[in-house]
């Protein structure tokens, strides 16, 4: 099994890359750096906050040829000019998810999106893709399941193979991991790197 270290210190990003990527022949190992202060930067672009990570961890890889993964999220409110966007970390932090139902109070306009970009460090080269799921900020919030913005954030109903699939109102928080990955921007991200982890010629660890 070829592994992939994945540098994050959240447990549920852990438990859905390893629910994406474990069924496929990669074993998903959560990169911690011990003692060593890795620098969010505020850029408004989730691209540059991913690459950013990338290039600080690769000198901590156990291995050069190991692959390394990062990704980073956001939601972005339409209503809110996209915040808490690339704040959003920050702003689960201070405000939480009430504070974001708190500015929205009793709006209507209530669409946004979950952003995600997971890049790939891999022989040397760094492969970055996007997942994107639409949906909108529930009126309260509801479930226990998944982190961070989960609670207050239903996806819209999407269409695969001309079937369409809804969580009938739930918010990601209220529905498991295996009905959330088919909505989700993480698990949109993670697709586009598969191919190229599958390309590539295994690694020393394992
Ligand atoms: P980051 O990518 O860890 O910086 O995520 C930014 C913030 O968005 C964090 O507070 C996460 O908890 C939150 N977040 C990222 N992905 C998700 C998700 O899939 N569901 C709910 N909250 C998320």
């Amino acid at each position: 099994m070829r592994t992939v270290w994945f540098m994050t210190g959240n447990a549920g990003k852990v438990r859905e890359a390893k629910h994406a990527l474990q069924p496929l022949g990669f074993d998903v190992v959560q990169l911690q750096v011990e003692g060593v202060e890795i620098s969010e930067p505020q850029a408004d672009d989730l691209v540059d906050v991913a690459r950013s990570k990338i290039e600080q961890a690769i000198p901590h890889l156990p291995s050069p040829h190991d692959a390394l993964l990062v990704e980073d999220a956001g939601l972005f409110v339409d209503s809110l000019d996209g915040f808490p966007g690339v704040y959003s970390a920050y702003a689960l932090k201070t405000i939480g998810f009430n504070g974001l139902l708190n500015l929205l109070n009793d709006s209507t306009q209530r669409n946004g999106a979950f952003h995600a970009v997971a890049a790939l460090w891999l022989d040397g080269e760094v492969h970055v893709s996007r997942g994107i799921c639409n949906g909108e900020i529930a009126m309260q919030a509801s479930g226990n399941d998944g982190f961070g913005f989960d609670p207050v954030f239903v996806p819209h109903p999407i269409r695969i193979d001309g079937i369409e699939y809804s969580t009938d109102g739930k918010t990601f928080a209220d529905v498991d991991l295996t009905e959330k990955e088919m909505f989700s921007h993480r698990r949109k991200a993670l697709d586009g790197l598969i191919q190229i982890l599958n390309e590539s010629k295994p690694a020393s660890s394992s």
